[in-house]
């Protein structure tokens, strides 16, 4: 929430005591008031569970206000980044925040289309895991390994964080292919350099090695646009978990490995695979979308609408507008219908009529349509967040990269209010 005209300072009573703590105005206004010496001067922490009310950094890759339902990387809008940008580019736009030359462009296209082979010896690890393991474990398993192949411990310079920064953006497509590949028992592709970032991606999912695959251009595209839009979200929770985990000094690939842990979840990423089964079990007639509703607005049901509601958007979730005509687009090209996407519509219309939705504020996010779209490319339905992690890998890298460099950066440590026993003494097992 933005406000005007801020004041320099904020005064808090505490007992008898009056300190003053300053205010930061952000760029796009946003006001905070600077709590670091709040311990200090009064012995007081503040209370925040789910740190909704907390700035944990300074940053200047992504601005998004949720009560307008706005997204900018790095001040270009995400409506015109997904009209007129590419993925290659929105990724160097988050690493460096300006868009790059020409040469620029064209030189990093090759180092992230060129790096993309991973080293023989990691097949092995693929290899052991079991087939039905969920290939998020499976990413984060690889991206972990990665250090063990590029990574020495001790310090690293600014150079060599940004090979292995190229490395990740290049490798991750092998590495979700491979994932793919070794569910279903089927030999991996090789990567093509010769591809264009997201056709490389699809022709190490869908090629084989027995005949020639050709890339839909129209897949292409419309995969394109779904990593340009995953690709940033400020302070999220797998932001913050690279974050936190890079504010230790571990390397990048540990940290990523952390942060494709924590997109998993179904209240993060992982909504991308439940949206699109809870409309399959309504087209399966398991539930009708009003039954369902019913039970999502139900305390205690542990059912919710998945693909709705948001943390800081209190309002449409921009990147979903763009997926909800990016789905009628889509399914245009390619001539398909999917009765999913009548669902969706039916299950997004009950809920904006309905006070419990209304008064919660609670709008389609990212995920609600995103995965009808993979579902038209082909993409199997537990390797939608996946794909949504190969989107995202830029975003968390840049996070990592700007912690990095940050000078008031510290470890991330949190403090407790402590809630249990007070002290007392130990008593042997047969005394108790
Ligand atoms: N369906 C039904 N009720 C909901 C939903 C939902 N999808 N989302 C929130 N509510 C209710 C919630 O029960 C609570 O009601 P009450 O005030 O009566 O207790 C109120 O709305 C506020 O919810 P909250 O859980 O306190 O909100 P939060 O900011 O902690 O959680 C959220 C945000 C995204 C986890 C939550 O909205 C949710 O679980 N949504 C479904 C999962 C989902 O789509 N996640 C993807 C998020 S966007 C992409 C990403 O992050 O990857």
């Amino acid at each position: 929430m933005t406000q005007p005209t801020a004041p320099k300072t904020a005064k808090l009573t505490f007992g008898d005591q009056e300190i003053e703590l300053p205010v930061m105005v952000g760029s796009e206004g946003e006001v905070a008031i600077d709590i670091r010496q709040l311990r200090a001067k009064t012995g007081a922490i503040t209370y925040d569970p789910g740190l909704g009310n907390t700035g944990a950094c300074q940053s200047k890759i992504t601005f998004l206000d949720g009560e307008k339902g706005v997204l900018r990387y790095a001040g270009y809008p995400i409506e015109e980044l997904a009209k007129k940008s590419s993925f290659v580019e929105v990724m160097w736009l988050l690493l460096h925040q300006q868009l790059p030359s020409a040469s620029q462009l064209s030189q990093f296209t090759h180092d992230v289309t060129y790096h993309t082979m991973l080293h023989e010896d990691l097949k092995a690890l693929f290899q052991s895991l079991p087939k039905v393991g969920h290939p998020m474990a499976v990413c984060a398993a690889a991206v972990g390994a990665l250090s063990t192949f590029y990574r020495k411990e001790g310090p690293t310079t600014r150079e060599q964080n940004w090979i292995d920064a190229v490395r990740l953006l290049a490798k991750m497509p092998t590495i979700a292919a491979y994932s793919y590949k070794h569910s279903i028992g089927q030999p991996f592709m090789y990567p093509r350099n010769d591809l264009g970032y997201a056709s490389n991606l699809l022709h190490m999912m869908f090629g084989n090695p027995c005949e020639q695959f050709e890339v839909n251009p129209v897949h292409a595209k419309a995969l394109d646009l779904l990593l340009i839009l995953h690709a940033d979200h400020e302070q999220n929770c797998s932001t913050s978990t690279v974050r936190t985990v890079g504010s230790s000094g571990a390397n990048l690939f540990a940290s990523v490995s952390a942060g494709i842990s924590a997109l998993w979840g179904p209240l993060h990423g992982g909504a991308n695979q439940e949206v699109i089964e809870m409309l399959m079990s309504i087209r399966d007639g398991k539930r009708s979308a009003r039954e369902f509703m019913d039970l999502a607005k139900t305390k205690g049901s542990g059912v919710r609408l998945m693909g709705f509601g948001h943390r800081v958007y209190k309002n449409y979730d921009p990147r979903a507008l763009i997926l909800k005509q990016a789905c009628y687009d889509v399914l245009g090209q390619l001539g398909a219908k999917d009765p999913l996407l009548d669902i969706a519509l039916e299950l997004e219309q009950i809920a904006l009529s309905d006070s419990y939705f209304i008064e919660r504020k609670l709008y389609p996010n990212v995920d609600f349509y995103s995965g009808i779209i993979y579902k038209a490319l082909g993409i199997p339905v537990d390797m939608f967040t996946v794909f949504f992690a190969i989107g995202r890998m830029p975003g968390w890298i840049s996070q990592w990269l700007e912690y990095q460099s940050d000078a008031e950066a510290r470890i991330t440590r949190p403090r407790q209010v402590y809630m249990g026993s007070t002290t007392r003494s130990y008593a042997p097992a047969d005394k108790r």
